[in-house]
């Protein structure tokens, strides 16, 4: 394949255009450094500029304090998963999980290796289709912790807003909607996010973290495993993953400086979504969303067709169309449309389009 296609991929994923054209264009060599970033040290000049404007314009887009550190990691959000109870959940504490789809499962599995949990609300029995209404969750007022996956990219299920967890400090898995609107970071104890959905490519995770919570963090522990380590050394304790981090920061200022930051970001987002979903409502006798409507994803849109042949058929004719990657999650089947910031609204029109006709085809 020679030629770009509307990429529907639910990560890595589609990037900004633009973003690849400067990485093209920087990359014999990065302005100022004599050399591509491939190839440069993390603790010269040119690269600490990168990581701290990288920084500044995730602050900047989010507001972040200075009560919260920002730090650029490896290992994925699984890596998370495991983190997490590790430094967080002390000796004869719990920690709360609350469960809206496949990768919040997998975090508490995770969690339970390393200590006590307990599960503060489920959407297993109706196969991961909603999130919880107010009052639904069943929290422990002393848990060391509550987990939650605002969006669940392999069901197609999207928190609008956050839960309220009183003083229990509030952690989000964050991996598939990061940078899809502004949040109120300050409702959170940590919000983390693997970069290759919405903000870069694979290989580094944004952690964002009340310096406080860092704090917990065992003096035992392996310290590339400790949070107090990483927030000491700025993330740069070890070699960090250098390029990722360069992309991100050019995707932080393609949001500020093309889109015109978060809620531009956001109104774009939802338009986006919204034709994708009134195919789906219009033609119920050809697709059926997964999710319920009022937990609809803006970034994954999840939907099945009446039988597996129609699916193949729909994936090989929509391949035609230069629509691609549209297969649902091996866990679950179906077709998922992954409409991160960076998929043009003709990508979703064009979708849109062959969805409205292949309908009207069946
Ligand atoms: C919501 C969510 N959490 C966690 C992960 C795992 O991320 P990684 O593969 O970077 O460990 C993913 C990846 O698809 C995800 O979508």
């Amino acid at each position: 394949m020679d030629e770009r296609v509307y990429n529907f991929s639910a990560g890595p994923a589609v990037l900004p255009v633009p973003v690849l054209e400067q990485i093209r264009d920087e990359m014999l060599c990065l302005p100022g450094a004599g050399a591509s970033i491939l190839e440069i040290s993390h603790r010269g000049g040119p690269f600490t500029e990168i990581i701290q404007s990288a920084e500044a314009n995730l602050r900047k887009l989010l507001d972040i304090s200075d009560d919260y550190a920002v730090l650029f990691l490896q290992g994925g959000s699984r890596l998370q998963f495991s983190m997490i109870p590790i430094n967080l959940l002390g000796e004869g504490q719990s920690a709360d999980y609350i469960l809206t789809g496949s990768w919040g499962k997998k975090a508490l599995q995770e969690a339970q290796k390393e200590g006590k949990t307990r599960v503060a609300f489920t959407a297993k029995d109706s196969g991961f289709d909603h999130v919880p209404a107010e009052g639904d969750l069943d929290l422990d007022p002393n848990a060391a912790y509550c987990h939650y996956t605002c969006n669940e990219t392999i069901e197609g299920v999207q928190f609008a807003g956050e839960p309220d967890t009183g003083d229990v400090p509030l952690i989000c898995d964050a991996s598939s909607d990061f940078l899809h609107r502004k949040l109120d970071v300050s409702r959170y104890g940590m919000i983390y996010a693997c970069a290759q959905k919405n903000a870069g490519p694979s290989g580094v995770t944004v952690v964002i973290m009340r310096k406080d919570l860092a704090e917990r963090s065992g003096d035992n522990l392996p310290s590339y495993l400790s949070y107090k380590n990483h927030v000491q050394e700025e993330s740069l304790g070890n070699t960090p993953p250098t390029f990722g981090i360069y992309v991100v920061d050019l995707v932080a200022k393609w949001l500020l400086n093309e889109i015109g930051g978060l809620d531009k970001m956001f109104d774009r987002n939802k338009a986006k979504a919204l034709k994708l979903y009134d195919v789906i409502d219009a033609h119920t006798d050809v697709y059926k969303g997964h999710a319920q409507p009022h937990s609809r994803s803006v970034m994954n849109v999840t939907f099945n067709l009446p039988s597996d042949e129609l699916t193949s058929r729909f994936l090989s004719e929509a391949k035609k169309h230069k629509l691609d990657a549209l297969k649902g999650h091996r866990s679950v089947g179906g077709i998922r449309a992954s409409i991160y910031n960076a998929m043009p609204i003709e990508g979703v029109d064009a979708l849109a389009s062959f969805m409205t006709d292949f309908a009207k085809s069946c």
